[in-house]
């Protein structure tokens, strides 16, 4: 297959990409306005996998540039993934404008490309995000969805609804929704993870980047919660088991031919762990004491949320092969290069 990967240079999308190169003979090329990612992402996955990956920099909202600067000039793609996308919460709420133009209007414009060139296989990052305050865990694709508590969770659910009515007009265009947990660690080789612009917003990188000192404080949102140690559960799943995922959804719906229209999937690893337990994996992987502060719960944040990953597991055959251990490692050994190359590759903070 050709497979367009969108955000390519994005924390996910590059391992995708990387898994696609290293274990598939998939031809990728990538679009990404490095919007909040670098264009030295692509010199990592070439020194990790030796192959150069082709990207245009182009804005996926503006639809007559995607047709002109990439469909037409690059021929057939037999199937896209698409991360390209803003995901910060908080930021989402601040501006719910910019993400609903740039999460939606992105998405539907890749659709109208798949109509217009035929492209017939698509997989979307969606999110947990969309079951919301779920009474029972671990979640299933089954549990109801609820209303997102943010404007970034409603263009996931909202994305969602588009895939799944445009793949049942039944013009041999199908589509899956993956919906992620807490993507974590980073590349096996140390050599390449998440790189944020600006201060990051997700637990890890901010442990990792508190951890060398990079930034002022480490606070825990809450340590009132009706949990084991008083902090919020989450399912933290290894970049590269997500990264595989994407690959064996995509292979599915290439083999299923027009059986399958549209179908959704939990990627996490079934456990949940508390705030406080990730930071004891921290410690305990990297032999580095992170000295936290208890402050406020955060606005918009779930008590617990985990998945049930048995659909994943039964029908793309995709078994999470990383612990939280392989995560804090991986992703301790990408701060400690981005430690030793700081002002080269490093945007703020
Ligand atoms: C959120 C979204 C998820 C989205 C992801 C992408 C929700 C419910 N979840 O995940 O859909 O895909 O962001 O960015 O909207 N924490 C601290 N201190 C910190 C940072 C985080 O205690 O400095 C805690 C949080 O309160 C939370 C856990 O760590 O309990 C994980 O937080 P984070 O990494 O930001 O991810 P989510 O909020 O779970």
């Amino acid at each position: 297959m050709k497979i367009l990967v969108t955000g390519g240079a994005g924390y996910i999308g590059s391992h995708t990409i990387i898994d696609i190169l290293e274990n598939t003979e998939h031809d990728v090329v990538s679009i990404d306005n490095f919007s909040n990612s670098d264009a030295k992402t692509f010199d990592r996955i070439e020194e990790i996998t030796g192959k150069r990956v082709k990207n245009y920099e182009l804005d996926l909202t503006a639809y007559s540039s995607l047709k002109e600067r990439f469909f037409n000039v690059e021929g057939p793609i037999d199937g896209i993934i698409h991360f390209a996308a803003l995901k910060a919460v908080g930021e989402s709420v601040e501006k719910p404008v910019l993400y609903y133009h740039n999460n939606l209007n992105g998405l539907i414009n890749l659709l109208k490309c798949c109509q217009k060139y035929d492209v017939k296989h698509f997989i979307f990052s969606s999110s947990c995000t969309v079951y919301g305050n779920a009474k029972t865990q671990p979640v299933t694709e089954l549990t109801p969805v609820q209303p997102p508590e943010s404007p970034y969770g409603y263009t996931k659910l909202v994305g969602e609804n588009i895939l799944k009515d445009f793949s049942a007009t039944k013009i041999g265009f199908n589509a899956l929704s993956l919906r992620y947990f807490n993507p974590v660690g980073a590349h096996p080789s140390g050599k390449h993870g998440e790189l944020p612009k600006g201060r990051p917003n997700n637990l890890v990188p901010i442990v990792t980047q508190f951890a060398s000192g990079w930034l002022d404080e480490l606070n825990i949102f809450g340590d009132d919660y009706e949990t084991r140690d008083g902090t919020a559960i989450r399912d933290y799943i290894h970049v590269s088991d997500i990264a595989n995922a994407h690959v064996l959804a995509l292979e599915k719906l290439a083999e299923s031919e027009h059986e399958l229209d549209y179908d959704v999937y939990n990627l996490g690893t079934g456990d949940g762990v508390t705030v406080l337990e990730v930071i004891k994996a921290f410690e305990k992987s990297t032999g580095i004491s992170v000295a936290y502060t208890i402050s406020d719960r955060r606005a918009g944040d779930v008590e617990c949320i985990y998945a049930n990953n048995s659909k994943a597991n039964r029908q793309l055959g995709w078994n999470p092969k990383y612990g939280i251990a392989d995560a804090m490692i991986s992703a301790w050994q990408w701060q400690q290069l981005l430690n030793t190359k700081r002002g080269d590759t490093v945007h703020s903070e």
